[in-house]
């Protein structure tokens, strides 16, 4: 079965009480159990962490390669900063989706600039919660080869 690998980036687990008014009042378990459902209806199998380090992130993109058909990461504040992240995502060569619960282009001008996408496949941000499961079913599209 094909397997996708999600990544929570840092302050996600904070989700629900953190900003609800930009980010959605669901917390994260919920979000993972939307996500736990739509892989079960989409017959795929999800791995998820969430982590608040850097290095973390880039040793589960690591640790995705061989193991994991796609990632679905959101990075969080490190979008905006981390080469690191980046360049991790260039080097497992993996189909990668960034996901962001905000739109990021219609807040702060800061937040405009991606580091992390340009070595993804696409960008679904702004539905909150349901960014995870419109990326999923992208993933799943990317891994049957339908785009
Ligand atoms: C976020 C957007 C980022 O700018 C912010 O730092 C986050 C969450 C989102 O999901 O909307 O922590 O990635």
């Amino acid at each position: 079965m094909a397997k996708v690998l999600v990544i929570h980036g840092p302050n996600l687990n904070l989700l629900g009480m953190r900003e609800p008014e930009v980010y959605g009042s669901r917390t994260l378990a919920e979000i993972d159990a939307m996500l736990e459902k739509e892989a079960e209806l989409l017959d795929i199998e999800v791995e998820i962490k969430q982590s608040n380090y850097e290095g973390e992130i880039v040793e589960a993109i690591h640790g995705a390669f061989g193991e994991s058909q796609a990632i679905l990461l959101n990075p969080a504040g490190y979008t905006h900063t981390s080469v690191v992240i980046r360049d991790a995502i260039a080097a497992v060569r993996l189909p990668t989706i960034e996901v962001h619960l905000s739109n990021i282009w219609a807040r702060e001008e800061w937040r405009e600039k991606s580091i992390t996408a340009s070595v993804c496949v696409g960008v679904v941000a702004g539905f909150e919660a349901m960014s995870y499961v419109f990326a999923l079913r992208a993933a799943k599209s990317l891994i049957e080869r339908e785009v």
